[in-house]
């Protein structure tokens, strides 16, 4: 056999971890990766499927970026087309950011915990991550002068975040995010994967010029499966991202559903709404019992401190109540720590029945 030469792969992808082969159990409630507890409506599926039924499969779409798709989100932001920059999923982003701007030995100015393709990303292209702590003590909030003095002391490329926070579910001012945005030497990257759980837009920031926002369509639109993501900058830094993006990034399956979505904005309003007032019931019940605390969450999940517990709480609600929560293990700073995604009402009931057996007196 021949040698194989992993010398050829460059060292931050070979010191990388592997992938490893994990399956959810699709049997449980899965209530840990801050899904949509609602599929895509049954009815806006049929639509997509009609549409998808008389485009030819054999070709190539008509251009190698999904315009089309870029000037209906460029509209629903009142953007220009030159702003956007779409592909399958903002974890794709996320790597077209990093490929984009990282030489080795760059530095990625990030809070911790946040959201942990941050860290993987810059790694695979041999960036160094400064992680900034938050504070639990102080609600997780922005540490907006510490995030800018490393962004200067370590002359960074990019600084990155979440708005709103995964894993904390924290929301950050827009103010805070300004003016961290307005005091440092490099990028900033807004992964605003949450936004629409806390209705917030982050556009105005897009005329300072250095600030980068990633959204989804995961999360708000029930696309997970469907892989959508895309970026809003100004126009010549969206020109070079667009640049990073691999041709065609888009199946003609996930460009027809995407474009379905945004023609029915304001369903996915409505199932945003139910999410909402789910959250904050299933918070309310969780914060009652002794020992549990619940954080401040502006998402469609909850961070919960769980003091001690929480490896018999999550076999508990595992195998008594089939629910699978996370352990937020990629995560050292929360191991006390467990993240839930907002189900139905009746997933929710099942998680609230399983902590009282758990923590109730
Ligand atoms: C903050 C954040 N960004 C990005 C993503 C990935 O989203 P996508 O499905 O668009 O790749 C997630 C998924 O959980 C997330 O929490």
């Amino acid at each position: 056999m021949q040698q194989e030469r992993l010398d050829a792969i460059r060292l931050g992808v070979r010191s990388a971890g592997p992938v490893r082969r994990d399956r959810v159990d699709e049997a449980l409630h899965r209530l840990q990766w801050n899904e949509s507890p609602y599929d895509f409506p049954a009815d806006l599926k049929e639509e997509a499927l009609r549409r998808l039924a008389s485009l030819p499969w054999s070709r190539y779409p008509l251009s190698g970026r999904p315009w089309p798709l870029i000037d209906a989100l460029a509209a629903r932001f009142r953007l220009s087309p030159e702003q956007v920059v779409v592909s399958e999923g903002s974890s794709d982003l996320i790597r077209a950011v990093m490929a984009a701007t990282l030489q080795p030995g760059d530095s990625v100015v990030m809070p911790t915990p946040t959201f942990m393709l941050y860290r993987l990303n810059a790694h695979l292209y041999e960036g160094s991550g400064v992680q900034v702590p938050l504070d639990a003590t102080s609600g997780f909030c922005l540490p907006v002068e510490a995030l800018a003095e490393a962004a200067r002391k370590h002359n960074a490329r990019l600084v990155a975040l979440c708005a709103p926070n995964n894993p904390t579910g924290t929301r950050y001012a827009e103010a805070d995010l300004r003016r961290l945005a307005a005091s440092i030497p490099s990028l900033l990257v807004i992964d605003e994967a949450y936004a629409e759980f806390c209705d917030q837009n982050l556009t105005g920031l897009l005329e300072l010029g250095n600030v980068i926002l990633l959204r989804t369509f995961s999360k708000f639109y029930a696309m997970a499966g469907a892989r959508v993501g895309y970026a809003l900058a100004a126009p010549t830094l969206a020109a070079e991202l667009q640049k990073v993006v691999t041709v065609f990034p888009l199946s003609v399956f996930s460009e027809t559903v995407a474009l379905v979505a945004l023609e029915h904005h304001e369903r996915f309003l409505a199932m945003r709404d139910r999410v909402v007032a789910e959250r904050e019931r299933l918070a309310a019940a969780l914060a009652q019992l002794p020992g549990v605390i619940v954080y401040p969450s502006a998402t469609n999940f909850l961070l919960v401190a769980v003091n001690g517990r929480k490896q018999a709480l999550l076999e508990h609600l595992r195998d008594r109540r089939r629910v699978q929560i996370s352990d937020v293990a990629a995560y050292p700073e929360l191991a006390h720590c467990v993240r839930i995604s907002v189900g139905t009402p009746e997933q929710n009931d099942l998680v609230i029945q399983g902590f009282t057996e758990m923590f109730g007196e």
